[in-house]
């Protein structure tokens, strides 16, 4: 990627479009290496023939913690092999990566692995714990302009900086279901951070959804995308856009908790199979008769609170600044920390 030429001035809309073509062809040969490579790794698993691990590899199974999380009815549902053996190359993926009894040292080794991506922000990043983690959901939720499009714009461009610098050397998926999604705000956050526009442009890969049930497919149908395209954070902006806005009224509220579960509980499951960053931003309602402590709740109710795993409320301060408080985390303190948003994204205020 690195070979295409520079350009001072960037035409954003065809910049996307352009560059990722190119990026298709020139990866081509690495996309199949890669491949071969997966291919081999999941003949390991006891069971696995040549034709079996290709089937797993179509469906989107390309990674063994992916399988050692997958129940046998979905593997078997999704990938077209009988339940029985489904259920045998689960048992061998959950060996493999040690999810039947570890302890508590084996489990430290996995908590490790687990990466973060900077938020822009210092202090923002101290509040999450070093940045926004791999393997979870965070999510940001608040009323309108308070920042969670700004910062999922900040993000989509740090996380292809250097481990060093507060990245994971990766691409960014946006899917972006309220239409907010400007590519020309990467420009200005990518220069920033001292990233060529035009390049940084290419590795954002954008989807507009119209509707819940794309929304959700996008999700399913991403499984085989994220190690090939070398996705490292999925972002959703919005997360309950849609829902709220498809079922309304209190006779459809248990099939919408139902499908924002299915939903929440697939991006969990590509958030820990492939180590990546997940991040969805939530609108907030005000809720009648609180007396004490927060009257607005983020949508979703139990659902989300119970599904995502950092929750980070932000609220608007001064002029340009905001206020970020961590809701729930289970390895976070309760705190609250104040950030800006300018023209290159999010920073310290
Ligand atoms: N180029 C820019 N420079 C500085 N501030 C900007 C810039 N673009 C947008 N903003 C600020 O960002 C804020 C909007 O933030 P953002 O779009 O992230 O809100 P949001 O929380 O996503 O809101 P919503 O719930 O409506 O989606 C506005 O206050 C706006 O002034
Ligand atoms: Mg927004």
């Amino acid at each position: 990627m690195s070979t295409r030429k520079k350009t001072s001035k960037v035409n954003t809309t065809t910049a996307t479009k352009t560059s990722s073509s190119k990026t298709t062809l020139t990866t081509t040969k690495k996309t199949d290496q890669w491949k071969s490579q997966v291919i081999q790794e999941l003949m390991k698993l006891p069971g696995v023939g040549r034709a079996t691990a290709l089937k797993l590899f179509e469906s989107g199974y390309a990674s063994i913690r992916l399988l050692a999380i997958t129940s046998p009815r979905i593997l078997a549902e999704e990938t077209g092999i009988g339940e029985k053996t489904a259920q045998k190359i689960i048992e061998a993926a959950r060996k493999v990566v040690k999810m039947n009894f570890v302890s508590a040292l084996d489990y430290l080794a996995i908590r490790k692995e687990v990466k973060r991506i900077t938020t822009g922000s210092k202090s923002l990043d101290t509040l999450l714990g070093g940045g926004i983690p791999t393997s979870a959901i965070t999510e940001f939720a608040g009323e309108f302009r308070t920042g969670k499009t700004q910062i999922a714009h900040t993000i989509s461009i740090t996380v292809q900086l250097p481990e060093e610098k507060g990245g994971l050397n990766g691409c960014a998926l946006y899917v972006d279901t309220e239409g907010t999604f400007r590519p020309e705000r990467l420009i200005p956050i990518a220069r920033r951070f001292g990233l060529d526009p035009e390049e940084a442009l290419s590795r954002v890969y954008v989807v507009r959804t119209f509707s819940s049930d794309q929304q959700m497919e996008v999700v399913r149908k991403l499984r085989s995308e994220i190690p090939k395209l070398n996705i490292k954070v999925v972002i959703v902006d919005s997360l309950t856009a849609h829902f709220r806005a498809e079922y309304t009224g209190i006779d459809s509220l248990a099939v919408r908790q139902q499908l924002l579960n299915k939903h929440l509980h697939d991006l969990q499951r590509i958030a820990w199979g492939f180590n990546i960053a997940v991040v969805v931003t939530n609108q907030v309602v005000a809720t009648p008769g609180i007396l004490f402590g927060n009257p607005q709740t983020p949508i979703g109710g139990h659902v989300v609170a119970h599904n995502v795993t950092y929750r980070v409320f932000l609220r608007k301060g001064k002029g340009n600044t905001r206020v970020a408080k961590i809701l729930d985390a289970p390895d976070l303190p309760e705190s609250e920390c104040t950030f800006i948003i300018a023209d290159d994204g999010i920073r310290d205020s």
